[in-house]
């Protein structure tokens, strides 16, 4: 079995493809509202402290459980004790519920893409983003549309879909983002957003601010729903984890940076508000392109890169179940990919509809989409997370030595996996039962 399992070609590509999963949705839609509706700068402040410093941890946790086990995400822990079976299959379980509302977003994206080729004058955008997303027959459309398109990279394998996808999609990414940051840093008055964004008024930092920035850190760095295990269970031994999550922190935070430098100024430059939540680049953004030059062409070429960077995301979700089906039931990736498109179509069709159909249907009281995107971000990638440290600190005996030459980053690696993540990870799901 171990010899049929496939490997990255090189560092690089598992690399891209590591920053490919992080790099999505999460940056460039999620990250900018959230920092909108946190104040701005301060929230930076508090974001780039966890990320560099807690999240490494149980990114490189998974990593390793991944490289150390070979295995897919259920069987690494199965390896560890078999007992600990079913807190591994929660892993493709998140990865399900997430897909479910992710990928509803990137059917909105989909038609944003035909919105911006077919130059139709649209006036009131908030009116649009409304009327579209309660409007079922095209929704399901679209969400399936960017299902399957995710699904036809990952059932053509590691090297042939999700290296190609990768080394196709992350440099047209990059040149887009480049190339949009120039347009709106040439807006005028784009420095107030610059200065919105760098400019820290630490009288804005409070307690949920860093529950808020510790969600959002997780959930962009890809941690706990077994997308890190899984691809970290195809890098060869002879790799260096520290290096890889560094590089994978890093990448996701600039791209995070870039997304903001990107829509900021373009929003004061407008003298709109940047607290405008969920439908920031949805609504904000669009009617922002609506009043420059060429501005349906730019608002293609953004949703462009979104979809880029959702498709990325999507295929390193997908891969975590596709593992889980072929290497238990020795199933061909083609038949896993099939199955795995019909369970998330049956999610998805009622997340799509949330906004419209089934807006009366609640689940503790949230729309389906509001329901998904809560249990998986505030719960169950925090529980995910919090099982990884505790497996691998105590049960597997991971020591920061094993990766790091400085003993004291050891030392501080160990505390953290066994006592200080753990406990901050516990507090986060505290506060999201409560
Ligand atoms: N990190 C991705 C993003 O920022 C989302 C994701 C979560 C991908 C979990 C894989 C696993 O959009």
């Amino acid at each position: 079995m171990e010899n049929q399992r496939p490997s990255w070609t090189s560092r690089g590509a598992f690399i891209l493809a590591a920053v490919g999963s992080a790099v999505g949705l999460g940056n460039i839609w999620r990250f900018p509202y959230i920092m909108g509706q946190n104040g701005g700068a301060a929230f930076l402040v508090v974001y780039l402290l966890l990320i560099l410093t807690v999240c490494f941890v149980p990114l490189v946790a998974e990593l390793a459980m991944g490289k150390t086990t070979k295995r897919e995400c259920i069987g690494a822990f199965e390896s560890v004790n078999p007992k600990l079976k079913t807190i591994g299959a929660l892993n493709p379980i998140t990865g399900i519920l997430i897909m479910a509302f992710y990928f509803v977003v990137g059917g909105w994206i989909l038609n944003y893409i035909c919105l911006g080729f077919a130059k139709c004058e649209i006036t009131n955008y908030a009116q649009y983003f409304s009327n579209f997303t309660q409007d079922a027959y095209s929704n399901c459309i679209f969400t399936l549309l960017f299902l399957f398109i995710c699904v036809l990279f990952t059932a053509r394998g590691i090297k042939k879909g999700i290296e190609f996808a990768n080394n196709v999609l992350m440099p047209m990414f990059a040149v887009i983002l480049l190339f949009l940051i120039i347009s709106s840093l040439q807006l005028p008055n784009a420095h107030l957003g610059l200065e919105y964004m760098f400019k820290p008024d630490f009288s804005k930092i409070n307690p949920h601010m860093f529950l808020t920035a510790l969600g959002q850190a997780l959930f962009t760095l890809s941690i706990g729903m077994g997308a890190m295990l899984t691809y970290g269970s195809y890098i060869k031994d002879d790799r260096s984890i520290t290096k890889s999550a560094y590089t994978i922190i890093f990448s996701d935070t600039l791209f995070a940076l870039m997304a903001g430098i990107m829509i900021f100024p373009a929003i004061f430059s407008f003298g709109l508000e940047p607290d405008s939540g969920a439908g920031l680049v949805f609504v904000t953004l669009p009617y922002i392109f609506a009043q420059i030059p060429y501005g349906n062409l730019l608002l293609a070429a953004f949703f462009i890169l979104l979809m880029a960077a959702a498709v990325t995301s999507g295929i390193s979700m997908l891969e975590v179940s596709v593992a889980a089906f072929t290497e238990r039931m020795n199933m061909s990736r083609q038949k896993a990919c099939l199955y795995i498109f019909i369970i998330i179509s049956a999610l998805a069709i009622p997340a799509t509809l949330s906004f419209g159909l089934l807006s009366k249907f609640s689940i503790f009281g949230k729309s389906v989409f509001d329901f998904l995107d809560f249990a998986t971000s505030n719960l169950l990638m925090p529980l995910n997370a919090f099982f990884i440290c505790i497996i691998t600190g105590w049960l597997m005996n991971i020591e920061g030595k094993m990766f790091v030459q400085n003993k004291l980053v050891a030392k501080l690696f160990d505390t953290g996996l066994r006592f200080v993540v753990p406990a901050i990870l516990l507090g986060l799901l505290y506060v999201g039962l409560k």
